[in-house]
């Protein structure tokens, strides 16, 4: 059996109980008689406070001991189960007994071992440096638990809704977006490569795939594959950008779910999009309800009422000629609005988004058939010629959390895209086939989980959703 984790242990109504605490300490006080110690172990925000009495005969050695005890040691501590006399508490430990596994320097100690996350509030750039320690905070711990429940009611609706999850490669020698920002894997050492041959060029036949190769970008051209075979399939696996963006939603390595279904045109994309992200939405409401209290109280005022207006109401959905319209009307009555001025055929900003989102809908939005140029050579042509059956979904505070398409289901149009986006069909050729062999219209997209996070918790910086953020520059633990 495993140990009784605090947030059950809170939970107890039978007192008088012997019990057994496994933690980590937050804060001892020694006052008089009586000392303190608060255990926490992560299962809940509370701690559980356990009260060693002096003069209950309290052994000496368990005395001792306690001079040992500074916050971050990992404890083990026995005692009895009784009514608490502190507010904020049912019960708390009448302890007798106390194992410490690992001490914890503290504060007053001299060393520059000192424990770092003394009981304070530390910024999160400070947290971001000590990553391995800023799980044991209230604020990570409550995004981690966040995370987790998030994933899961991802795989909940994917799997009620008869999706298959499906393992797309990580390693790949295509790129899916077109847009060439990917890690290169090679066992090759290029400098001994350029030195054997003389040449100018490294000759990737001797590399380990025969081949050049990347870290994927997207699973979707191979979920494409399996949607063309048993109908509606799902990815959610780690994803790479070489992107050169340092900003507060972009990573080099990002998490991302992707949906893909047979027979679905743009609309049943978009309603998909928006039942599952308020699938997700009601239960991040009805599953972490202490978490998202705290980052209501402490990270984002009204995300609770917020999130729950959202869940309940029809997002709004908006072409993309329609939102230009909108950006370029602001624009008008306010010429400095915006840094970038927006126009037919620009791709949307940020700022643009926002204001989308905040001033237009005033809540999530759906934007569609965005101009071919700016939108990858997989995304269905619309009758125009000029736009293609593109849809992202914009959120406030954050703009893109979900981009996808309609996919071109013929093949010469497809074949025209990639030529006139300078790709080689030969590449694709593989692609090309689920053209040639029974091809149907379908239909996917994509969201970055740690998005979804940051829209959820409120928090303004992507690197503090993910447990250790990769992004230029920053490849540390
Ligand atoms: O819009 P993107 O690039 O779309 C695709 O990759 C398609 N293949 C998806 C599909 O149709 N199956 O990326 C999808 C989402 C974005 O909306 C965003 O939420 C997230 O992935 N994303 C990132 N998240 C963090 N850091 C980055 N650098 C991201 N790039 C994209
Ligand atoms: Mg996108």
């Amino acid at each position: 059996m495993l140990p009784k984790l605090i947030k059950y242990i809170l939970q107890e109504k039978a007192l008088s109980q012997d019990v057994t605490i496994r933690g980590w300490v937050r804060t001892k006080r020694d006052m008089k008689n009586l000392i303190f110690v608060e255990v926490y172990d992560g299962s809940c925000f509370a701690g559980i406070q356990c009260t060693f009495d002096r003069s209950a005969n309290l052994d000496k050695q368990v005395e001792a001991a306690l001079t040992m005890v500074n916050t971050g040691a990992s404890v083990k501590i026995n005692g009895k189960l009784v009514p608490s006399p502190a507010s904020g508490q049912a019960v708390e430990v009448a302890a007798n007994s106390i194992i410490i596994f690992g001490e914890a320097p503290g504060e007053t100690t001299e060393d520059i071992q000192a424990y770092p996350l003394q009981k304070k509030r530390h910024t999160l750039e400070f947290l971001r440096e000590i990553a391995h320690l800023r799980p044991r905070t209230n604020m990570f711990g409550a995004v981690s638990r966040l995370r987790s429940r998030l994933s899961f009611a991802i795989h909940c609706y994917f799997q009620e809704n008869d999706f298959h999850y499906l393992h797309t490669p990580i390693i790949t020698a295509g790129d899916c977006e077109g847009a060439g920002s990917m890690f290169q894997v090679t066992t090759l050492d290029p400098i001994k490569e350029i030195k054997k041959s003389a040449a100018t060029c490294i000759d990737y036949t001797n590399d380990f795939f025969g081949k050049k190769t990347f870290l994927t970008v997207s699973g979707q051209l191979e979920a494409e594959t399996y949607a063309t075979a048993i109908s509606r399939v799902y990815t959610f696996g780690p994803t790479f950008r070489a992107e050169n963006s340092n900003t507060s939603r972009h990573l080099a390595e990002f998490w991302m779910i992707e949906p893909e279904i047979a027979f679905a045109d743009l609309n049943d994309n978009m309603t998909l999009a928006e039942d599952f992200l308020k699938y997700v939405f009601n239960a991040a409401l009805n599953e972490c309800q202490d978490e998202l209290k705290f980052f209501d109280t402490y990270v984002e005022k009204g995300i609770i009422d917020n999130l729950q207006n959202v869940a309940n109401a029809k997002f709004t959905y908006i072409t993309y000629t329609e939102a230009v319209k909108e950006l370029e009307k602001a624009v008008v009555s306010s010429s400095d609005l915006f840094e970038f001025k927006p126009y037919w055929g620009c791709d949307l900003q940020s700022e643009h988004e926002k204001f989308l989102t905040e001033k237009v809908a005033k809540g999530p939005v759906i934007v569609t058939d965005y101009p071919k140029e700016i939108k990858a050579f997989y995304m269905k042509l619309n009758d125009d010629g000029k736009t293609v059956r593109a849809m992202d979904v914009l959120v406030p505070r954050l703009g893109e959390i979900i981009g996808g398409s309609q996919r071109e289901d013929n093949l010469e149009k497809l074949i025209n895209r990639m030529n006139e986006m300078g790709l080689n069909p030969e590449d694709y050729s593989w692609y090309l086939d689920l053209r040639r062999y029974g091809t149907v219209p379908h239909s996917g997209f994509g969201l970055g989980l740690e998005r979804l996070i940051q829209y959820v918790s409120g928090m303004a910086n992507i690197r503090d959703v993910i447990p250790f953020p990769r992004a230029v520059g920053q490849a540390d633990f």
